[in-house]
């Protein structure tokens, strides 16, 4: 099968990466840099508890215009609307998002109809902006999104049980800050679920029928930092060297994804998460070895490639041997997180799957699958092996 990679590609990362133990507190040198004088902080309430906004509102000092701390999980297109009115009421001229990866995108989204005015679906799609979007600085405080320098936006249409997917190449951020004293709270299971998240990412970009060598170096060097700080820092919080570490693996599995692209699992994640609200992070961990062992014959040569970055791939093993064994050691990472392993114990009853599968077909993550998909038969199977 010939690759578009194989031919020619595109390799696109415009975002200033500021990585640092308290980055944040020089924000405002980066509005400054954007040309902006009203910088509007968005964010969630939990995010807010935890103090770090106060912190951000501090470093900003004069320049913070506002706070919009109306982001919940599972973001929706009513809060971005929301978000949108609240900010053109301040006359703001920057976006800093500060939180995990639902509170980025719907900065992202606030971007859009800030400048662009509207409804949110209008721009649902790929490639429906002209022009540049509202500057955006993104803090991340999770390590697994990678949304800080992709072009990606996920937005739910709560009323619909849909995830509108948004990607455009103005909706990249302009600057992302990794503070590793922003990350030592997470708590253990949202460090397990948004690192399984990047290290998704980082298969997924191997895999892609979109993946070029850039991205591969990319995604091998991030599941590499994942093996050796995942763990590290699930079990130790405060180790801030292991906290960094997945910052920037989960930064530079963004670039390599929102190059290469992603494939079915998050097509799969995405149906059981608008459906059945199921954490983006933990149906990724649950179905990433599922996946695997779906499109194993079809490109074992790229999941023995992640089995060596993960280091099971054992002396005389053949790639489809070493494709299996990097399946299984996803499955022993997860138990080894406490994480959830089958779709039953989340949420997703059994009847609704059949479901699930055929709307699976429509996200837009599955063309880039390594094994074309075109029959819900096929997505069902890998649901119910997940269940
Ligand atoms: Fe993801």
């Amino acid at each position: 099968m010939a690759y578009t990679s194989e031919l020619s590609f595109v390799y696109r990362s415009p975002t200033k990466i500021i990585f640092g133990e308290n980055a944040v507190d020089d924000v405002a040198a980066e509005v400054d840099e954007l040309g902006g004088a009203k910088a509007l902080i968005v964010t969630d309430e939990g995010i807010e508890k935890a103090g770090l906004v106060e912190r951000l509102e501090k470093a900003l000092g004069n320049k913070c215009a506002g706070i919009f701390d109306q982001c919940t999980q599972d973001s929706g297109v009513h809060i971005v609307e929301g978000g949108y009115e609240f900010a053109k009421g301040k006359g703001v001229d920057v976006l800093v998002s500060i939180g995990g990866g639902s509170v980025i995108d719907t900065a992202k989204g606030m971007a859009i109809l800030l400048k662009e005015g509207g409804k949110l679906s209008d721009y649902s799609g790929f490639q429906m902006l002209e022009r540049s979007v509202t500057p955006h600085i993104v803090i991340p405080t999770t390590t697994g999104t990678g949304s800080e320098v992709t072009f990606a936006a996920v937005i739910k249409d709560h009323a619909a049980k849909v995830k509108l997917l948004l990607g455009d190449i103005h909706l990249i951020p302009n600057i992302a800050v990794l503070d590793p004293t922003l990350v030592v709270g997470l708590s253990p299971q949202l460090t397990a679920s948004t690192g399984l998240d990047a290290l998704c990412h980082c298969v997924e970009a191997i895999h892609s029928l979109q993946r070029e060598p850039i991205a591969d170096a990319l995604a091998l060097h991030a599941i590499r930092l994942i093996r050796e700080n995942l763990l590290r820092s699930f079990e130790k919080g405060d180790d801030l060297v292991a906290r960094g570490q997945m910052q920037i693996a989960a930064t530079t599995a963004g670039f390599a994804f929102g190059n290469a692209q992603i494939g079915m699992v998050h097509a799969l994640a995405h149906t059981v998460g608008a459906k059945y609200g199921v954490p983006h992070g933990i149906a990724n961990g649950i179905l990433l070895p599922h996946c695997i062992m779906y499109n194993l014959d079809e490109c074992p040569d790229r999941y023995a490639m992640v089995a060596e970055a993960m280091g099971v791939r054992k002396d005389g093993m053949s790639d489809m041997e070493a494709g299996e064994a990097a399946a299984n050691a996803i499955w022993e990472l997860t138990k080894k997180l406490g994480l959830p392993q089958r779709l039953r114990d989340v949420g997703v009853p059994e009847d609704g799957l059949e479901e699930c599968a055929e709307a699976s077909l429509s996200d837009g993550c599955i063309v880039y699958n390594p094994k074309t998909i075109i029959d819900s038969q096929e997505t069902l199977g890998v649901y119910k092996k997940a269940w």
